[in-house]
C-alpha cells in the first residue's frame, strides 16, 4: 500500500506557484490577486475560507477576504459579486459554500463571471470543463486528477466509481475520469443515496472515489483486493478529549481498508489540502489570462 500524500504533493505545487510569482515580481508584473466571499459564520467554512488566504500569503500571492452576515439578501451578495466583476485588480474570486437558505445558490454562481470563476463552478466553465474545453476545473476534483497524475497511478480501462453526486465534487469527477486521456479512459460509475446494493458495485471497483460525508462508510469487505482509494470525506466528529473539541475524519474506514489497498488518501492530508493547492492554480491561470487581455 502506497500513502497518496496530499500534503507533500500540495507542497509541491504550491512552491511551483510561488517560483512563478516570485518571477513575476522580478519582472514587476502584477502578482494573482485571489478574493473570497464568505456569507455566515459556520465554523468548518471560516476555517476552509482562512485556509485559502493564508495560503495566498505564503506563495506571494494578493488575497482579499469579504465577510458578510449571516442574514444577508441574495441582492446584497449579487452587489458585492457584481463588484467583484468589475475590479480590475482582482484576478479570480470565490463565493464559499453552502449558503444561508434564504440565498439561492444558482443565481449565486451564475453571476460570477467566468473568466474570474476560479472554483469552475460557473454553468459556462462546467459545461467546457464536460466538452473537453480548457477552462478551470473546479478544485478538488483537479486535485485528485493531480494526485492521480503525480503518483501515477494507471486509470485507463480501469471501472472508477463515484460516491455522491454533489456539483462541486462527484458529479465532475464522473465526468473528468472518463474524458479522454490520463488520468481519465476510466469506465466510470456514479453511485448516489438511491442506488442500490452499493457494496456489490464498489466490490467491483478498480479505483474508488468516495464524496459522501458520512464517516467510515466504505467497509473493508466493500473493496477488492488492490484498489485505489480516493477518501473526498471531511467530517467533524465532536470529541471533547481534544483542544479543538472535534477530530476530522474521512469516508473510509481507513484501518481495515488500507490493508487492502494499493493506494489510498489519508485523511486529513489527502485531497484536503489539494484542494487549496489546485484553486491557486486556477488563480495564476486566471492571472495569466487576464494579463493577455490587457
Ligand atoms: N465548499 C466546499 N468545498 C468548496 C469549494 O471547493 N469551493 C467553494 N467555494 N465552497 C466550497
Amino acid at each position: 500500500m502506497e500513502l497518496l500524500d496530499g500534503k507533500k504533493i500540495s507542497n509541491q505545487i504550491k512552491e511551483e506557484i510561488a517560483a512563478e510569482v516570485a518571477k513575476m515580481k522580478e519582472r514587476g508584473e502584477k502578482v494573482p490577486h485571489l478574493a473570497a466571499i464568505i456569507v455566515g459564520n459556520d465554523g468548518a467554512s471560516l476555517t476552509y475560507v482562512g485556509s485559502k488566504v493564508k495560503a495566498c500569503e505564503r506563495i506571494g500571492f494578493e488575497s482579499t477576504l469579504v465577510r458578510m452576515p449571516s442574514t444577508t439578501s441574495e441582492q446584497e451578495l449579487l452587489k458585492k459579486i457584481r463588484e467583484l466583476n468589475n475590479d480590475d485588480d482582482i484576478d479570480g474570486f470565490i463565493v464559499q459554500l453552502p449558503l444561508p437558505e434564504q440565498i439561492d445558490t444558482q443565481e449565486v454562481l451564475m453571476a460570477v463571471h467566468p473568466d474570474k470563476d476560479v472554483d469552475g463552478f460557473h454553468p459556462m466553465n462546467f459545461g467546457k470543463m464536460a466538452l473537453d474545453m480548457s477552462t478551470f476545473i473546479p478544485a478538488t476534483p483537479f486535485g485528485i486528477l493531480e494526485l492521480l497524475e503525480r503518483y501515477g497511478v494507471e486509470t485507463q480501462g480501469k471501472h472508477t466509481v463515484v460516491i455522491g453526486r454533489s456539483h462541486i465534487v462527484g458529479r465532475p469527477m464522473s465526468i473528468l475520469m472518463g474524458r479522454k486521456g490520463f488520468p481519465g479512459n476510466s469506465t466510470v460509475t456514479l453511485t448516489h443515496s438511491r442506488t442500490k446494493n452499493i457494496s456489490q458495485i464498489t466490490t467491483q471497483a478498480d479505483i474508488i472515489i468516495s464524496a459522501l460525508g458520512v464517516p467510515g462508510f466504505l467497509k473493508a469487505e466493500m473493496v477488492k483486493d488492490d484498489v485505489v482509494i480516493i477518501d473526498v470525506g471531511i467530517t467533524r466528529v465532536p470529541d471533547e478529549s481534544r483542544e479543538r473539541g472535534y477530530y476530522i475524519t474521512g469516508d473510509v474506514d481507513f484501518e481495515n481498508v488500507s490493508k487492502k489497498a494499493s493506494y489510498i488518501t489519508p485523511v486529513p492530508g489527502g485531497v484536503g489540502p489539494m484542494t487549496i493547492a489546485m484553486l491557486l492554480k486556477n488563480t495564476l491561470l486566471a492571472r495569466e489570462r487576464h494579463k493577455k487581455q490587457n
